[in-house]
Order: structure tokens, then sequence, then C-alpha cells
């Protein structure tokens, strides 16, 4: 498979930074994601070098990653866990340093915006598997030498050292991919599999609806002096709290934290005081009742909440400060509207800081060493 990059596509094209580009290029880069992988009626998954059966004989998925793409392993995790396939995400530097027993059936998905990160590379070289597969952006890239298949995420030409369009075009992506695998282990559906599929094709206008909003703006403008910023959620919400927090800390040089949203009264509730605002990321679903149990708690303590969610999640009115809202959509997407909000918060609270967004301080793009 190739793919075509328009030149223009590598300036700044009149944005100031490479990073809100890159934030807006996310409905055209979703778009490339998932156009001819599925259809709107949400009845087919069709990716390239992987018909159906491909993965038959698959009994387990280890994910490999790091940074931003480690989270979108944690969210593909969560994908394959509720379509009854067993799936663990790992940091690709902890898995090249105690790599699991060999096991026949297990398959083994790197995840790579650039497919050069060194450790990455070191987990599918220490991978004790039959099969390893890279999710990549790169055509052509190391990590598309090392692994036996390639399968691309078709986000393009990503300059900012953030980032941020590639998750999406990750998440989507592997959002066929667990729906592929799936089929093939199981051997039917997932019982949702329409409502999910085609409300990924609808992602990309749902992610324009977002970039054009201007809350996350004057939310980054609410809580310029705080003392640290936190991050929970739960299942997909997880990954993406972990992502925001990450996100936040790169290009603002604050200090920000992510949890799952049951871990706070296990330690991180100690922390937070009215100084510390708490972003909470809501999946539109059956778990939004515990998250808004653990809200409670943090508004017991006088911190700040700001929820984000889409208008699935019920009640939170008179409970979160403020609301960061997304369109609605399937509960396993959510997290990705809501990443974009968390994505353009870091950048508004970067920006009125002064921060060097595109090339933030001691980080790089790709870590090959
Ligand atoms: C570096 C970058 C991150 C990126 C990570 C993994 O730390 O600064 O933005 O998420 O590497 O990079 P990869 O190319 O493997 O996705």
């Amino acid at each position: 498979e190739t793919v075509d990059w328009d030149p223009k596509d590598t300036g700044k094209g009149g944005y100031d930074h490479y990073m809100l580009k890159e934030i807006n290029e996310q409905p055209t880069a979703l778009g490339r994601s998932v156009s001819g992988r599925t259809d709107s009626a949400g009845s087919t998954v069709d990716l390239d070098g992987f018909p159906a059966g491909e993965f038959e004989g698959v009994d387990r998925v280890h994910l490999v990653a790091m940074g931003t793409s480690y989270h979108a392993a944690m969210y593909t995790e969560a994908l394959l866990a509720r379509r009854g396939v067993p799936a663990r995400a790992f940091m690709s530097s902890e898995y090249a340093s105690s790599p699991p027993p060999a096991e026949d059936g297990t398959l083994v998905i790197a995840i790579s915006q650039s497919g050069e990160t060194a450790d990455t590379i070191a987990a599918v070289r220490a991978a004790r598997a039959e099969r390893t597969l890279v999710v990549t952006n790169v055509v052509g890239s190391s990590l598309t030498r090392e692994c036996d298949d390639a399968l691309l995420v078709r986000a393009g030409p990503e300059i900012g050292v953030a980032a941020t369009k590639s998750f999406s075009s990750q998440v989507a992506t592997l959002s066929l991919l667990s729906e592929r695998i799936r089929r093939d282990v199981v051997g039917t559906p997932s019982p949702d599999a329409e409502a999910f599929l085609s409300a990924l094709t609808r992602l990309p206008d749902q992610v324009r609806q977002v970039v054009e909003s201007p809350a996350a703006e004057e939310i980054a403008d609410a809580f310029t002096d705080s003392e640290a910023y936190f991050f929970i959620g739960r299942g997909p919400g997880h990954a993406v709290a972990l992502e925001g927090a990450l996100k936040f800390k790169e290009i603002t040089y604050e200090h920000a934290e992510g949890f799952t949203a049951a871990e706070l009264k296990h330690g991180p509730l100690a922390l937070v005081t009215e100084d510390t605002p708490v972003f909470a990321v809501f999946n539109g679903g059956s778990d939004d009742t515990e998250t808004l149990g653990n809200v409670k708690e943090i508004r017991a303590r006088g911190g700040p909440v700001i929820a984000v969610a889409s208008g699935d999640t019920p009640d939170l009115e008179g409970i979160a400060d403020h609301v960061l809202s997304v369109p609605s959509t399937h509960p396993e997407l959510v997290g990705v509207l809501a990443n974009v909000q968390l994505q353009l918060v870091a950048y508004h609270a970067a920006r009125r800081r002064g921060r060097s967004i595109d090339k933030p301080r001691n980080l790089a793009k790709s870590v090959t060493v």
C-alpha cells in the first residue's frame, strides 16, 4: 500500500504552530484512516492485506508501544477485551526487558507513529511470538521491516513533537483491526458491531465540531495558576486521561498526572485541593455512574472538576464545575472526541504560558536511541 502526500501538507499552512494545524487536520486524517475500510452501514471490515480469517488461531494479543502510542495501546486493550479477545498493553521497554514466555497463538502488535522508536524495536526483537504486526504512520520505517506485517494509520506527516492526529488515527485504525481480530477469533462480529463501525464513519465530522468549538480555550484560560492538573477516566477513558495528562505536561511544563477514576481513593485523593483541577473523562456508557461517584469525592475535597462528556452522560449539572462537551457517539469512541478537547486545552494552556509548543524542551519527536 502506498499513500500520497501533498507537499503543502508539510508547511504550517497559516497556523501559528504545527500542533494546532495537526489538531485541525484530524477530520481529514481520520477520514483517511477509516475510508474504504468500513461502510456507513457498519457491516464490513476491509483491511488491505488482512482478509477475513487472517487472525484465526490467535489466542492473545500483546500490544507494545511508548508515549502517546502506548495510550493508543491501552485504548485498544479495552476494545479487544470487550470483544472477548485477551489483550494486554505493555510499555515496549518493559516488554523488551522481561518478555512474557512463549505461548502458541500470541500476536504482538507494535504501535508507533514513526516506526523508529528504539524501545519498540527492542520489544519486537525480544518478543517470543508467532507473529508480529506494526501499526504505523510511516511507510518503509524500521518497524515495517522488523515486523511480519504492517498496517498504515494514514494520518499524514506529523511534525509537532506532541502527537495529536496520529493518536486519533491510531485508535480508528486499531478499532477496525480489533473488530477484524474479534471476527476471526470468536467467529462472529461483536454484538454491536454495526453501531460501532458506523459511528466510526461519523467520527471525522464530529471531530470537526470539536475543533471548531471555543470551549477548550475558555477552560485553559480559567485555570492558569493551579498547583497541578489531574485527569481521570475508566476503560478507554483511562487511556484518554493518561494521554490528556501527557499532552498537558509535555507542552505546558506543568505538573499533570492521569489516573483511573477508581484509583483516586487509594492515594492520589490526598493531593486534591482547590488548586488542583481534575479533568474527568466520561465514556457515555454504563460506567459513567461510577465516574460520577468519583467526581463527587473530588468535589467534597474542594477540587474543581471539568467533565469531558457527551450528552449521553446524565446528571453532570450541579456536579461538575465545567463541562467540555463532545458530540454523542458510541461509548467506545467518545474517548477519541474527548481526547481532541484535551489536546486543545493543552495547546491553549501552553500558548498562554508562552511555551515552545512544537519543540518542547528536552523532548524529541522520535526517540531512536
Ligand atoms: C516520543 C515522542 C512522543 C511519542 C513517542 C512514541 O516520546 O515525543 O510524542 O508518542 O516518542 O513515538 P512513536 O513514533 O513510536 O509513536
